[in-house]
C-alpha cells in the first residue's frame, strides 16, 4: 500500500532496530528508510540480518545489519556504537526484539517465565539506557535544542488477561510502563519522545505464527472483531511517532489492532437484543425484581 506521507519527513535521521530483521521490525526499518532515513537493523541471526539488509539497499535505503541479543548488554552498547560509528548519529530507536510461545501458566518454568522478561522488558530498558547518549539533546549529530525518540513494541496482552500468555503480559506491561516513566524523565531532561505502539494480531508475522497457528484460528474466527492487521498498519503508527507529525506524543502507547482487544465473542445477535430488550425492560417494570411483595 502507498504511504500517506512525504517520501522525505525523516530525511537525514538514523534508526536502530532491534529484531529489525524480520517481521513487524523489518517493515518499520524499510518504512522507515523508505521515508529518508538510514537504518541500522539488529537481530540474534546473521542470515537473517544480511537478507534484511541485502533488500533494504536494493531500495535504496543505506543499511546495516548488527548480530546481537538485547539480553547483552555489551551487544547493545555495540549495536549503538556501531550505528554512531556507520551514520554519525542516532535519532530513532526501536525497541522489537520479544520472545514468545503460548503455554498455560501451570507448565511454564520460572526460567522460561525470566526469558521473556528478560528478551522484552530488560532488553528494552538496556537498548535505551545503553542509546541515551545519542539520542539525547546535544547528542553527537544533535543540537542542543531537540533530542531523539523512542519506539517499544508492546501488546495489548495485559490490558484484560490472556489465556497462555502469563509471561508476556508480565513482560509487556513493564514496557509500558517503562515507555511512561522515559517519557516523563527523558522527556523533561533530554527533550526525548518515549512512545509505544501496540500491536494486534499481525498476518505473516513470526507471533501470529505461533500464536495464532491455523489449527487455533480455525476456532476463533467467528469473533466478530477478530481480523489480522498487516505490518504495514504497524509501521504507519511507527512513522506517525517518528516524524513530526507526532511531537506532541509522548509516554503513550499506541493500540493499532483494529479494536480487537475490546471484543468479546458476541453472544446474541443484534436483532434478537433489539427485540428482546424492549420487552424485558416493559416486563421489569410492571413487575419489578426483587422487591418486597407488600411494597408492590
Ligand atoms: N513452552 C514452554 N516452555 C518453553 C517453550 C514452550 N513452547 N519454549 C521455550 N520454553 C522454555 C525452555 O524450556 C526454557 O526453560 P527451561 O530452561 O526451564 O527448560 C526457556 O523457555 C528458555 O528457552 P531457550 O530455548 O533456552 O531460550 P532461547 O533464548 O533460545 O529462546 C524464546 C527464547 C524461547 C523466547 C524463543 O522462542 C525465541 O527466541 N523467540 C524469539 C522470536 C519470537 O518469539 N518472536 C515472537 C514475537 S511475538
Amino acid at each position: 500500500m502507498e504511504s500517506p506521507f512525504r517520501a522525505d519527513i525523516l530525511k537525514g535521521k538514523v534508526a536502530l532496530l532491534t529484531g529489525g530483521g524480520s517481521g513487524i521490525g523489518y517493515e518499520i526499518s524499510y518504512q522507515l528508510g523508505k521515508h529518508g532515513a538510514s537504518v541500522a537493523i539488529m537481530g540474534r541471526r546473521k542470515h537473517v540480518l544480511d537478507s534484511a539488509v541485502s533488500t533494504l539497499r536494493s531500495h535504496g535505503i543505506p543499511a546495516i545489519g548488527i548480530e546481537g541479543d538485547v539480553r547483552n548488554r555489551d551487544d547493545a552498547v555495540r549495536a549503538v556504537e556501531s550505528t554512531i560509528q556507520q551514520f554519525g548519529r542516532l535519532d530513532i530507536l526501536v525497541n522489537a526484539a520479544a520472545g514468545n510461545f503460548l503455554v498455560p501458566a501451570e507448565d511454564l518454568s520460572p526460567n522460561a517465565f525470566r526469558t521473556v522478561i528478560d528478551i522484552d522488558s530488560v532488553g528494552t530498558f538496556t537498548m535505551c539506557h545503553a542509546a541515551l547518549k545519542y539520542l539525547k539533546k546535544g547528542g553527537q549529530g544533535k543540537d542542543s535544542s531537540s533530542g531523539g525518540m523512542i519506539i517499544n513494541i508492546s501488546a495489548t496482552l495485559h490490558y484484560t488477561a490472556s489465556w497462555y500468555q502469563i509471561h508476556v503480559s508480565a513482560a509487556k506491561a513493564a514496557v509500558d510502563s517503562i515507555t511512561r516513566s522515559l517519557a516523563l524523565e527523558w522527556g523533561t531532561d533530554y527533550d526525548i519522545r518515549v512512545n509505544g505502539i501496540a500491536p494486534g494480531p499481525i498476518a505473516d508475522t513470526t507471533g501470529a505464527s505461533k500464536l495464532a497457528p491455523e489449527e487455533i484460528l480455525s476456532k476463533v474466527k467467528e469473533a466478530p472483531l477478530f481480523k489480522f492487521g498487516e505490518k504495514w498498519d504497524i509501521a504507519m503508527a511507527a512513522l506517525y511517532l517518528a516524524s513530526d507529525a507526532g511531537k506532541y506524543v509522548n509516554g503513550t502507547t499506541l493500540v493499532v489492532d483494529g479494536g480487537e482487544w475490546l471484543s468479546k465473542p458476541r453472544n446474541l445477535p443484534k436483532d434478537a437484543v433489539q427485540q428482546l430488550s424492549r420487552i424485558a425492560e416493559r416486563r421489569s417494570r410492571e413487575a419489578p425484581v426483587g422487591v418486597p411483595k407488600s411494597k408492590l
